[in-house]
């Protein structure tokens, strides 16, 4: 999944650096697990108890898919009855209009009518959908919040359906919510995250068409039959909270792997829209990001520079005081919460016994580009830093 930081490239170095600390541990911790990428191949290529975190639900949403399952699943057995439960929710809600889907639909033939086509789908998930809501059970949020936004109005209305109607089976509902994460981040018409929708202008126009035409149901369909394919080998489990939380699951000798935040914007405001989905509750949206309001957005004390020092030192010395061992992953040059690699190390020096040091090269992203980077990916250096007990 495309997320701010993840570690996914760096698999093969990460994982025998982790795989070779963890010799003699029975857990291993990822308390910022973000897109699961880490967790999920140490889930499957591991006997270790894998302990996956975050602040953010969703996040750990993705990790327990896997790491909390230890066997494959039939990928039909979830879609078949998911998806005939929701068309059935999605067509009664459409069957309040002339055209049936079609009303709901937006015409996306015309890039030059994208500005009317996108007010009118706003208009629409506004004035006309809430009304038609009302006969009906369960809550909306995406068509709500972000339907003519990130999503057109089928689309949202097809997210929410799902969301509604997902399986009752504690696994199959797993991976279906992870999914769904997914899938909304993968359609989601704005430019890098979900920090705000790409407006209705000339130069825009292309990408607002391209996203608002991918199919949800190809888009959650193909990540069921990914993830259901996968298991850990031994069963671990998902930590909604501060990394505290997840390294209180360990004991003298288990590992920590920590990739804390570099950047002094809140993740939250970037991925609000999976927060959603995976809460699947209404709210009211505000600003051009159609956030939930900040009290309802997970913040980390790392993404406040006055804070970030702090709370890399409360990091450190958790696992210190725990004996637990410490692999850490963080850009080698200043980031924009203040901190770099060596401020971790020069912290490590008073509390660890030995500390290791590899240096990789990454892309990294730079929270949805700018102006002149809008593929918002640049080269960097990462370190990657063991703290061995
Ligand atoms: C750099 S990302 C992790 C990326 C992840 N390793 C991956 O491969 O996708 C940092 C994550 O830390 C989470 N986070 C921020 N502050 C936290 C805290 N105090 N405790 C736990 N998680 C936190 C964020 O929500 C974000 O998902």
């Amino acid at each position: 999944m495309k997320y701010m930081g993840n570690k996914g490239k760096m698999l093969p170095v990460l994982g025998e650096i982790i795989s070779f600390h963890s010799k003699n541990a029975s857990k291993i911790a990822d308390p910022f697990c973000g897109s699961a990428a880490v967790s999920w191949f140490l889930a499957e290529t591991t006997d270790k108890e894998i302990i996956s975190g975050d602040i953010q639900s969703f996040a750990v949403a993705r990790a327990r898919s896997v790491v909390e399952r230890t066997g494959a699943l039939d990928p039909g057995s979830i879609l078949k009855p998911w998806f005939a439960k929701a068309r059935k929710v999605v067509d009664s809600v459409a069957s309040h209009f002339p055209n049936h889907l079609k009303s709901i639909e937006p015409d996306l033939t015309d890039p030059a009518l994208i500005k009317h086509v996108v007010l009118q789908s706003r208009k629409f998930c506004k004035d006309v959908l809430p009304t038609v809501f009302q006969d009906f059970k369960g809550a909306w949020p995406i068509s709500k919040a972000y339907g003519g936004y990130y999503y057109s109005p089928a689309q949202a209305l097809i997210f929410d359906a799902l969301r509604q109607t997902l399986p009752s089976d504690t696994a199959r509902r797993k991976i279906a919510i992870a999914s769904l994460v997914e899938a909304t981040s993968r359609a989601a018409a704005s430019p890098g995250h979900t920090a705000q929708p790409f407006q209705p202008t000339d130069s825009s126009a292309k990408y607002i068409i391209d996203a608002w035409l991918r199919d949800p149901w190809a888009l959650v369909r193909s990540s069921v039959t990914d993830i259901s394919s996968r298991s850990a080998r031994t069963k671990g489990r998902g930590v909604i909270g501060d990394f505290t939380k997840s390294i209180s699951c360990l004991q003298a000798g288990d590992l920590v792997f920590a990739d804390p935040p570099y950047s002094d914007v809140h993740y939250s405001r970037f991925y609000h829209v999976l927060e959603t989905i995976t809460r699947g509750i209404e709210f009211n949206p505000e600003g051009r990001g159609r956030y939930p309001a900040l009290i309802d957005r997970p913040s980390s004390a790392f993404s406040k520079k006055t804070e970030a020092l702090a709370a890399a030192k409360r990091l450190l010395e958790n696992c210190a005081t725990k004996r637990l061992q410490l692999v850490l992953t963080f850009p080698t040059e200043g980031a924009s919460n203040g901190l770099k690699a060596n401020d971790f190390v020069l912290i490590g020096k008073g509390v660890f016994s030995d500390i290791q040091i590899e240096e990789v090269s990454t892309d990294f992203s730079t929270l949805g580009g700018n102006k002149k980077h809008r593929d918002a990916r640049q080269r960097c250096g990462e370190s990657i830093i063991s703290f061995l007990s």
